[in-house]
């Protein structure tokens, strides 16, 4: 079983200051994303700081725990999400009601699902063998359980560029689409006009 240990980027930075830090993150490679690496190497401290949003970096620990490596990160947000009632079946529409938040629109269910933002692994020096995505997004989704299992809440939200192999990743992990949304005017470096909208219920 391979071993990993997740850091906090906020309690990581409290523990080594910002400019270590920094350095760590400036080896983030991920070619297949930008988007995802640019937001580790420039965005993410900040995020954190202000606490828009948590990242959560992953390592890889050899076995005699002398080796360590960046493998990946995600981050999590708090969110709120509107689901078209016409999106989900009979059956997942009864739980979406069941935590759902009263809507003036009787068209769609309201539910408190944190966001899982950002999720990538690094591909730089091959890091990216150490971890599969399967196991990368399982940290992430149990992250999402701890907070719920303390606060309430039973989803999980996300969004992708609508790419069949990310598509194809988040299907086969559990993440239903229910919709898309237009990007903003800020979320620049993404492919087309619009995200699509995944959850997941724990
Ligand atoms: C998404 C991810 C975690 C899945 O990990 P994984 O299941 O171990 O998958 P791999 O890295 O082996 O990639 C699987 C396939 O998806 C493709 N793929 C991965 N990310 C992609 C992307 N952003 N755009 C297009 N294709 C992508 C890979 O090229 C690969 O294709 P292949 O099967 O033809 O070789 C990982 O691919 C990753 O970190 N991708 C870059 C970051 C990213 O796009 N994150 C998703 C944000 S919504």
């Amino acid at each position: 079983m391979p071993q990993f240990v997740q850091f906090n980027l906020s309690d990581l930075t409290d523990m080594l200051g910002e400019d270590d830090v920094k350095s760590i993150l400036s080896s983030f490679s991920c070619p297949m994303n930008k988007d995802v690496e640019d937001f580790i190497r420039n965005k993410a401290i900040e995020f954190s700081k202000r606490g828009f949003a948590k990242t959560h970096l992953v390592f890889w620990v050899s076995d005699d725990q002398t080796e360590k490596e960046l493998v990946g990160y995600y981050t999590v947000a708090p969110k709120v999400i509107k689901v078209d009632k016409k999106a989900v079946s009979k059956s997942v529409g009864k739980r979406l009601r069941a935590q759902g938040i009263n809507s003036h629109d009787d068209n769609e269910y309201i539910v408190p699902a944190p966001l899982i933002g950002q999720l990538g692994k690094n591909y730089a020096d091959g890091n990216n063998c150490l971890i599969s995505g399967n196991e990368l997004l399982a940290l992430a989704v149990e992250k999402v359980k701890l907070v719920q299992n303390e606060i309430g809440g039973r989803f999980v939200y996300l969004e992708c560029e609508e790419k069949e192999k990310l598509l194809e990743f988040y299907q086969e992990n559990g993440f239903k689409i229910f919709g898309k949304r237009l990007l903003d005017r800020d979320e620049t470096g993404i492919d087309g006009e619009y995200l699509i909208q995944l959850f997941a219920i724990l």
